[in-house]
């Protein structure tokens, strides 16, 4: 199957060495299982699924997961280091893909990680929440995680503190860098790797457009998208979500 070209250049390990996941599930892991639960979610798809770690941790609250992404190193990382449990399915593809495949009455669909927002542009963005609307069974749920696209909150924390990781002798600093504007916001990946010596071994800035997607905005699109409610929280808290003070965020939709 040809799949769309994934505006997302981290290769699968650094992505994961980079992702400090043991921090993001000790709240996740919670919020999730609390969800699915109330729910009564039985079957759910993780879109963007990257290296498949949620799907890993959603095989043991329901009884089918299916993990998409439209990176085939993403999808061959999860599926020979992550990926254990016998429920999930691992499937190439992004939403383009997804509006084809067969499977749908999803009890939910979660896309993680500021995927949304790697689409690019705010027609893609639409069409990706009109598939999600379509795949769901009635009354399902979706998540959306992504950054407060606010300008503000964009310009307060364009830089993110580097993260700083020693293996093999060698040490792995990642950088993060955004750059708002009106419809794309730009971000700079760097990551530079130093050898034993501490000489610099590898430099590398890897830019991703992202769309500039302000919850007034998602906002529109998802009730035009045919969803009901929809409830914003503070990511990696349970309040309600404030746009001058969280920095990111989980939208959580009804259909
Ligand atoms: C920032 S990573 C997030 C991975 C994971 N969901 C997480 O929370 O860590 C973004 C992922 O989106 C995927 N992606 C890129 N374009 C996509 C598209 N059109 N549809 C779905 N996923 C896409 C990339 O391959 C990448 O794995």
């Amino acid at each position: 199957m040809q799949t769309e070209k994934p505006n997302f250049k981290f290769s699968p390990d650094l992505y994961d060495e980079q992702v400090n996941w043991e921090n993001r599930f000790k709240v996740e892991k919670d919020f999730f299982y609390q969800l699915f639960k109330s729910n009564d979610v039985k079957k759910v798809l993780d879109i963007g699924c990257g290296t498949g770690r949620h799907a890993q941790l959603f095989s043991s609250f329901v009884d089918e997961v299916y993990a998409m992404d439209p990176s085939h190193e993403m999808i061959n990382y999860a599926k020979e280091k992550v990926i254990t449990s016998e429920n999930i399915k691992l499937m190439y593809g992004g939403f383009n893909e997804l509006s084809k495949i067969k499977e749908n009455n999803f009890d939910a669909i979660t896309c993680l990680g500021n995927t949304l927002p790697v689409l690019e542009t705010r027609k893609k963005v639409k069409n990706a929440l009109k598939i999600t609307r379509k795949k769901l069974k009635k009354g399902g749920i979706a998540v959306f995680q992504f950054i407060n696209f606010e300008k503000d909150m964009i310009e307060k924390n364009r830089y993110y503190q580097p993260k700083v990781l020693h293996k093999e002798n060698k040490t792995f600093i990642f950088n993060r860098h955004f750059e708002y504007d009106k419809l794309k916001t730009r971000v700079d990946f760097i990551v530079t790797i130093l050898n034993y010596k501490n000489e610099i071994e590898t430099f590398d800035v890897d830019t991703t457009m992202m769309c500039t997607l302000k919850t007034r905005i998602f906002n529109k699109m998802a009730l035009n998208s045919g969803f009901k409610k929809i409830k914003y929280f503070g990511n990696n808290t349970n309040e309600i979500f404030n746009k001058t003070k969280h920095i990111s965020l989980f939208a959580l939709l009804k259909a």
